[in-house]
This record gives structure tokens, sequence and C-alpha cells, in this order.
């Protein structure tokens, strides 16, 4: 397994790569990696003849500078998993190779068609828009057949197949399903951040989205909303910063279980910030 930061020296590498006709898939990351992120790399190592994972905090798309500065950082231990999941080359770039001062402070100019301004985007302004850029911007210097996103952040999964479509870019996106842990719990590499007693209370949280779905079909999507927070709001240390069940191509709020539809939640535990999502079965109507 390789290990490039310079960008000069990753580009000749891909154009190796290219030129051996190697097929190319990519796992984009921001690092401290876990068992979610790993269920990607080996779906990408499989389906691919080299598979490359980027590790890049990417500054542009934290809204909440605290955020940004307590991300876990932990390169050595990533290069380790990586290593043991079979992964061919790291690319662990720094800000200023890949961001020009102005590319910092300037947003990305891409039409959202709106996907940007729901739930994730309405509390996090700006933060799909550092996404895409950033996602944008690897996907030009890996040049990969397929790439691998977690069903995880259901919205930035929207969200980048639009991009593909949008830019007409020749990548296919595989969406892969959320690892929890035997709690529940969506692994996440701010669940470092939590302390034991709150890994417990954080498993709720899946716990009253999974009981939820026993509404569909005789409550409305409206009335299990309105269930969902208020079961997190009775436990203590939980604080539902949004709870949405959107149609699950659109993200607009749905009314009826007869769309596709999805449940997405943020929830404050302490001073963490988590989502979570979960599919709601179908209903067909005659
Ligand atoms: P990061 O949070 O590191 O996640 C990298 C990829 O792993 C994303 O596609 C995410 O959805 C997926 N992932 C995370 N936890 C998962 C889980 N429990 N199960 C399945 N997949 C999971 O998402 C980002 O980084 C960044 O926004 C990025 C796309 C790299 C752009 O900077």
């Amino acid at each position: 397994m390789k290990i490039i930061s310079n960008i000069a020296e990753f580009k000749e590498h891909i154009a190796q790569v290219k030129q051996n006709g190697l097929t190319i898939g990519f796992v984009p990351t921001m690092g401290a990696l876990h068992a979610g992120h790993q269920s990607l790399v080996e779906k990408a190592r499989i389906e691919n003849e080299y598979c490359v994972v980027s590790i890049f905090v990417n500054p542009t798309q934290f809204n909440n500078i605290t955020d940004l500065a307590k991300y876990p950082r932990t390169l050595e231990a990533d290069t380790q998993l990586l290593e043991e999941t079979g992964c061919d080359l790291i690319f662990a770039p720094e800000s200023k190779d890949i961001y020009s001062d102005n590319e910092i402070s300037q947003t990305f100019d891409f039409d959202f068609k709106g996907l940007d301004k729901v739930m994730e985007g309405q509390f996090r302004p700006g933060h799909f828009n550092g996404v895409v850029q950033i996602v944008s911007k690897l996907f030009s210097l890996v040049q990969p057949d397929k790439s691998y996103f977690g069903e995880k952040d259901f919205q930035q999964l929207a969200i980048i197949h639009l991009m593909v479509k949008e830019l007409n870019l020749n990548i296919e996106i595989i969406d892969c399903p959320i690892v929890r842990e035997a709690s529940g719990l969506a692994m996440s590499s701010r669940n470092e951040r939590l302390s034991p007693e709150q890994r417990i209370i954080a498993a709720n949280i899946s716990k009253v989205l999974f009981e939820s779905r026993n509404f569909v079909p005789e409550k409305l999507p409206k009335e299990t909303i309105d269930w969902v927070k208020a079961e997190i709001k009775l436990i203590d240390g939980l604080e539902v910063e949004y709870f949405e069940i959107a149609n699950s191509i659109n993200l607009k709020t749905a009314k009826s279980w007869s769309e596709p539809t999805v449940g997405c939640i943020a929830v404050f535990c302490g001073e963490v910030r988590l989502i979570d999502n979960i599919r709601y079965k179908q209903i067909s109507v005659e």
C-alpha cells in the first residue's frame, strides 16, 4: 500500500494506473476510520482492480470551527486499518495544497436544486457547498470508475448523485448501507468523542427510529415525526435538532407512505452532534 500526500506525485501515480488500464474504485473519507468506512473500502476493493482512499479533513465543509478543531485525526491507525482491509493507495493531502486562499473563502458555484436547503443544509449552512467543492476536486484528481458513499449521510449521497448528473461525470456512485454498532448506534468518527455513558444513551436514537417503523401504515408521517421527537425528548442527555420524514429522492417533506421515504435525524448528545436515518416501507396505493 502506498501513501501519497504530494499532489504532483499523486497525479503521476494515477496516470500510471490509468496507463496500465486498471479500473479505479475510490472512497473519499475524512479519516478516523471505523467499520463503516471499512465496508466501503472492502466493496471498492472487490469491485475494482485498484482501490484509492482519500483522507482529508475538509475545512470548507465545517460551519462550526470547534467541530473542525475537534475532528479526530488518527492517520497512523487509519493507515493500519486500510493496510488490513486491502487498499492500494492512500491520498492524504494537506489543505494548503488542495485549496488556494480564494477557494477557501469563496463558495463553489453549483445549483443544488434545493437539496441543500433542508435538514443538514438548514442547520449547517454552506456544509454541502464544501462537500461538493472537495468531492469534485478529488474526482478530477483520482478519476475513478466507481466511487463509494455511505447511506449514513443520506442527504450527502443524494447531493453526490445530483452532482454527478449535473456535471456529466462518468463515475458510478455506489450507495452503501449504514454499518451500526451492536447497540444499534450508527458508526461515526464523532462517536469517539462520546463518553462510555453517552454511548449507551446515544444508542436510543436508532432504537426510537427502528420502533417508529411500526407506525407505517396506520399513522401519518407527521404523526410519526411528532412521536419520534417526543420519545427522544424523554431521554436525558439527548436533544433533537431536527427529525424529518422526507421523500428519499427529492428530499421534500413526505405527505404519505406511498412515496419512498426516509426519516433523517440530527441529535446532540452533550456537545457531540450525531446523525442517523431510517427507510420506511413504501405502501402501494391501488
Ligand atoms: P466521512 O464522514 O469520513 O465519511 C466517509 C464515507 O463513509 C461517507 O460516504 C460516509 O457516508 C461513510 N460512512 C460513515 N459512517 C458510516 C457508517 N456507519 N456506515 C456506512 N458508511 C459510513 O462523508 C465524509 O467523510 C465527507 O463529507 C467526504 C465525502 C469525505 C467529503 O469531505
